[in-house]
This record gives C-alpha cells, structure tokens and sequence, in this order.
C-alpha cells in the first residue's frame, strides 16, 4: 500500500562527530528510488543533519511541542521545526508514553497541531508485553488508534507505525506473521472507523528491532509498508540495507 516508507529514529543518540559520520555515509549509499525515507535527530542536531544531507532523505523531530510556541520551558513547536526545514514528526512513541507518561489524548492533540502546520506524523502505537500475554493488543492498539481518530481531521499526512513495545531495543524482533497480523487489524480498525480510501492509502510500517538481516523476510508481508528502525539506522550501510529491503 503506497510508497514503502521506512524511518531511522536515532532516538537521543549521537553527537556532532559521530552524526557528521552517519550523515555522510547516508550520502554515499545507494538507496533505491521507490522508497520514502526520513531520519530523526535529536532536536539538537536537526539543522546539521538537513544542512549536511545531500540526498532526498527527509527530516523528522522525535516530540513535538501540542500548540503554538511561547512560555514553554524546554519545548520545541512545530513552527520551529518548519522553519529549519523538517517535514515530519514521530508522535506516540513507546518511550515517550511509558518513560516520559504522555497519554493517548495529549499525542492526539500534537498530531492534529503538527498536521494542522502541514508538519506530517508518524503515529506510533504499540502493545506492552504484558498486554499482547492478556490477549489485548488490538484492544490496546485501536485504544491508540481512536484517540489519533478522534483528534485529526484528516490522514493524508499521516504514517502508522506500529512498533509492539517488547520488540523495542530488545534483539526480539516481531515474526512477520505476528507484524502482519496486527498490521492487517490495524487496517480493518480504519476501514470500518475511518474509510475504506483511509484504510487502503494509509502506510502502516513496523518498528521493533529491525535490523539488515530480518527487514527482508519482514518486507514480504502484503500489509508491512515500512519500518521504523531504532539501533539499527546508527549504521548508515545497514540501514541503507533496510531502505533497500523493498520488495
Ligand atoms: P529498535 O530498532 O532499536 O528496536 O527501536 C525501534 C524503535 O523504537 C523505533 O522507533
């Protein structure tokens, strides 16, 4: 469904040197054309990321800020990262729910800010391990999706990313039925809740310990649009490897 997507978030990691690195080996890679790809910085290194890049790749922030910008110590709008030239933002990651506390309907909210500036989304959602083992994924899963639903007016600039929160940083990467499972769920949840145009255009990409051995097998799967790639998108040639996993 739509163009393979596939995302590096290099969650808060790197520093100047070794982001120059990364960047400049994501240069010289081969990358095929039929693929989006963005890469998220930390908000600090965003601009020496979009300044350095010379190819196609596109910038996300990892957090956004829920409205316009002001008397918010220690936040970051969406304004500001227009101005440098960001196109997307990461909302809802597992990080930030289960770490930081951020709830269903405050990422709603800086989705529909975000989307509101022409700033795109990657939605993430995803299960805790104790969940999946209580037979409540999708219960958890279409909990994450209705608040995003219910909080934006339109998904056409909206990527999802279901990334089961046991798979993160934890080597335990989904099989690719499990992932296309709840890939499949996921896109029936939006044809019946959302349109049946939503369901089919929307890029569902997986995330959870992907890496450049198992992005493959991953790729294969009908509902698997992409990934979000943690650990692995450090490495600029194994990413480049994930990226070119497009089947
Ligand atoms: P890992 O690829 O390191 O498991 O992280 C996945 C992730 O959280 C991407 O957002």
């Amino acid at each position: 469904t739509g163009k393979f997507f596939v995302g590096g978030n290099w969650k808060c990691n790197g520093t100047k040197e070794s982001i120059n690195k990364l960047v400049s080996d994501l240069n010289s890679a081969t990358l095929e054309s039929d693929v989006d790809v963005v890469v998220s910085p930390p908000f600090i290194y965003i601009d020496q990321v979009i300044n350095s890049l010379t190819s196609r790749i596109e910038v996300a922030a990892q957090n956004s800020w829920i409205g316009k910008g002001g008397a918010f110590t220690g936040e970051i709008s969406v304004e500001q990262l227009k101005d440098v030239g960001c196109k997307w933002v990461i909302l809802g990651h597992s990080e930030r729910r289960h770490i930081i506390g951020e709830d269903d309907q405050f990422i709603g909210k800086k989705a529909a800010y975000a989307l509101s500036q022409g700033v795109g989304v990657i939605a993430c959602i995803g299960e805790l391990l104790e969940e999946r083992e209580a037979g409540k994924t999708s219960d958890v899963c279409f909990r994450q999706l209705k608040a995003y639903a219910d909080a934006v007016p339109s998904w056409d600039n909206i990527v999802i990313a279901y990334e089961p929160v046991w798979a993160i940083g934890t080597g335990k990467v989904a099989t690719p039925e499990q992932a296309q499972e709840v890939h499949v769920a996921v896109r029936d949840w939006l044809s019946k809740n959302v349109s049946a145009e939503v369901a089919s255009k929307t890029r569902i990409i997986y995330g959870g310990s992907v890496n450049g051995g198992n992005s493959a097998e991953l790729a294969k799967k009908g509902d698997i649009d992409g990934f979000l790639v943690g650990g692995a998108s450090l490495k600029g040639p194994e990413f480049a490897t994930i990226i070119n996993s497009v089947t």
